[in-house]
């Protein structure tokens, strides 16, 4: 069963494929390349896994290819220029596409190099992690990491598909797995109380990855996120909605080294975090904090930061955050369970308050 909807971005709109075994469909890709020419960029670990597959499917293309070191400490200015070296040297032209194959990490490492190859070429988002199906694959965010902050150089640009083929999370390892799992949280944590629901009594499931359930879990976060994308592309409103528990998630990520914590998991106890301040406000009441807890912990996430980072230090990173305007801090935080908004109003004694109660 394959399950498709549409990013509706006008002239721009693009669909995303869900189900099992369309990594080798050329049917799939055909419509959306626009020359001869493609690169696939994908990474020392996915290569040997999934790469042949995909060039099945790209039987009569000028099909090159670019592997780039596996790891979030990777996605850095000097391996994102192997891309360019690739396409230079290949000379592809501007009606080349480019294909990331991989996860989060490759997706925005290929889709920034196509923001930028000629003044920007055409892009194709092949996810095989459970976090690029559910997130990073859909909305256009690209970009690379710089020393002193995560994702601050990118760009906006729409792949012009994306194909999640949910049998490649069949190797995905179970940390990888539960990353996933903190976004998926989350589109439930900012609009869909019932989709919470769901992910409480399906839990057990979902890490036994059943198929059923996993499909389903990537379609609904896709819904969610192509209809905020749709009504907010460049982040100008209820786009932020989807940076919940980010701000603090960004700051161990900085802190502890890219790498060494994963991406889901410094959401997971950043979404934890956010839950805390938003109770300590008196939106959520103490029952909601511990129902996101144990919901996170059974999805196999940890819920504390790390002990050694002092709420100086957290406040000084997360200072650096993107969604900081005119100097004040803003975060997102939950009114209710389904029901998220963007604040700068943040009482510095609450905050303070969060970021001890919170590493331990
Ligand atoms: N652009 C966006 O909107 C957006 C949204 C969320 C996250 N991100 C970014 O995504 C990145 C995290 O992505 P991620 O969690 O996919 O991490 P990742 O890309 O590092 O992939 C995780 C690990 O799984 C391996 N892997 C990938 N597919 C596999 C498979 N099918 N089987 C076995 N191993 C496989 C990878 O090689 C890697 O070691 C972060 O850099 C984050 O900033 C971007
Ligand atoms: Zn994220």
């Amino acid at each position: 069963m394959t399950w498709s909807l549409t990013v509706a971005l006008g002239a721009r709109a693009y669909p995303i494929h869900i189900g099992s075994g369309l990594l080798s469909d050329p049917d799939l890709y055909r419509p959306h390349l626009l020359g001869s020419q493609v690169m696939i960029v994908t990474n020392e670990t996915v290569a040997p896994l999934y790469l042949e597959q995909l060039r099945a499917a790209l039987i009569g293309y000028q099909v090159g290819e670019v592997i780039l070191p596996d790891g979030e400490q990777h996605k850095t200015m000097e391996v994102w220029n192997r891309i360019f070296d690739a396409l230079l040297h290949a000379r592809f032209g501007r009606d080349c596409t480019l294909i990331a194959l991989g996860g989060g990490v490759v997706g925005d490492m290929a889709g920034f190099a196509a923001a930028c190859y000629q003044r920007g070429v055409a892009f194709i988002q092949v996810p095989t992690t459970l976090l690029a199906q559910v997130d990073s694959s859909v909305g256009g965010k690209t970009g690379i990491n710089h020393p002193a902050g995560k994702n601050m150089i990118g760009a906006f640009h729409q792949p012009r598909a994306v194909i999640a083929d949910t049998s490649t999370l069949a190797t995905l390892p179970q940390r990888e797995l539960s990353a996933g799992l903190a976004e998926v949280l989350k589109y439930g944590l900012i609009r869909d109380a019932v989709f919470l629901d769901w992910l409480e009594t399906h839990m057990a499931e979902l890490l036994a990855r059943d198929a059923d359930a996993l499909a389903y879990i990537i379609r609904r976060s896709c819904e969610i996120k192509a209809d905020i994308v749709a009504a907010d592309e460049h982040e100008a409103g209820q786009r932020a909605l989807l940076n919940l528990g980010h701000t603090f998630g960004h700051a161990i990520e900085t802190a502890t080294g890219y790498g060494s914590w994963l991406h889901g998991e410094a959401v997971g106890v950043g979404i934890c975090m956010a839950a805390d301040l938003s109770a300590r406000l008196g939106w959520l009441t103490e029952a909601d904090v511990g129902r996101i807890r144990r919901l996170a912990t059974s999805a196999g996430l940890p819920v504390a930061a790390p002990a050694d980072l002092s709420a100086e230090r957290f406040l000084e990173l997360m200072a650096v955050d993107k969604k900081v305007q005119g100097g004040q801090l803003r975060l997102v935080l939950l009114q209710h369970l389904g029901d998220a908004l963007v604040t700068g109003d943040i009482d510095p004694n609450l905050l303070r308050e969060t970021l001890e109660a919170t590493a331990h």
